[in-house]
């Protein structure tokens, strides 16, 4: 591997964290340990990542659709989210991260949205690695929230439908503010989006990893930032 002195770093890395339920086979374990072992797993690469110098860092979580799963395994997501707030908390501290939460968190239990208020609150001032948490987060979903919200201020005379510009539409969308992922990474070797960032990875270098996502480290992280820098990166000219 080359040194990553070396290598450009992505500025906004964007993750499908998948294969939690497959690495939960593989070890013959319940499904909900395979997600305690990725959120375990995430707690560490969100401190590589902010080491790595990565500016922007965004993690699917859960999806909009994962509500479809069972309702033991919803609650098993439920009850590691509660207590993995508290340890991205300690993390976010000790590497002067900031979290930000993309997603409908209405949908939460009241504890939950307050945790998830809270993640962002005490971590505003952190200036180092901005990491931000997908969960119910559906791109769709998104686009329309957004997109209703724009059609209020245009019928409240708040907003001329001729100013409608692509920023304009971006800064409707969850992300407002924060810059278009360069590297898109998906675990566990489906090679889908899943309704992941559809308009803000329009032109996102798409990497697809084999590797479950319990067992995605460092090392794995680096490869990609090296795969990504071998590509030529091109944005619709030649
Ligand atoms: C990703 O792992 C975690 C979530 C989507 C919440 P999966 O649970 O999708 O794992 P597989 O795809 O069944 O292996
Ligand atoms: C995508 O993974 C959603 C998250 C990682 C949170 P899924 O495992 O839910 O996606 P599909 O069902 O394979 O498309
Ligand atoms: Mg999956």
């Amino acid at each position: 591997m080359e040194n990553l002195q070396d290598m450009k770093i992505p500025r906004h890395v964007a993750v499908i964290l998948d294969g939690n339920g497959r690495w939960a086979e593989k070890h013959h374990v319940p499904r909900k340990l395979g997600h305690k072992a990725g959120c375990e797993n995430l707690e560490q690469i969100v401190e590589d990542a902010a080491r790595i110098g990565i500016s922007y860092f965004t993690i699917y979580g859960f999806s909009t659709e994962n509500w479809k799963r069972s309702a033991e395994e919803v609650d098993a997501l439920m009850q590691l989210f509660r207590f993995y707030i508290g340890r991205l908390k300690k993390v976010a501290m000790d590497n002067n991260v900031r979290v930000k939460m993309i997603g409908d968190r209405s949908r939460f239990d009241k504890d939950l949205i307050d945790g998830l208020n809270m993640l962002e609150t005490v971590t505003a001032e952190n200036t180092g690695m901005t990491f931000i948490l997908a969960l119910n987060y559906g791109s769709r979903d998104e686009i329309t929230r957004g997109m209703r919200k724009m059609a209020e201020d245009v019928a409240a005379g708040r907003r001329d439908p001729g100013d409608i510009t692509e920023e304009v539409i971006g800064s409707y969308l969850d992300t407002a503010g924060i810059p278009d992922p360069d590297l898109m990474i998906r675990t566990s070797g489906e090679q889908r989006l899943s309704n992941y960032l559809l308009w803000q990875l329009a032109y996102a270098e798409l990497y697809f990893t084999p590797v479950y996502w319990p067992d995605f480290h460092k090392e794995h992280l680096l490869e990609a930032i090296e795969a990504y820098n071998k590509r030529n990166r091109r944005f619709g000219g030649r």
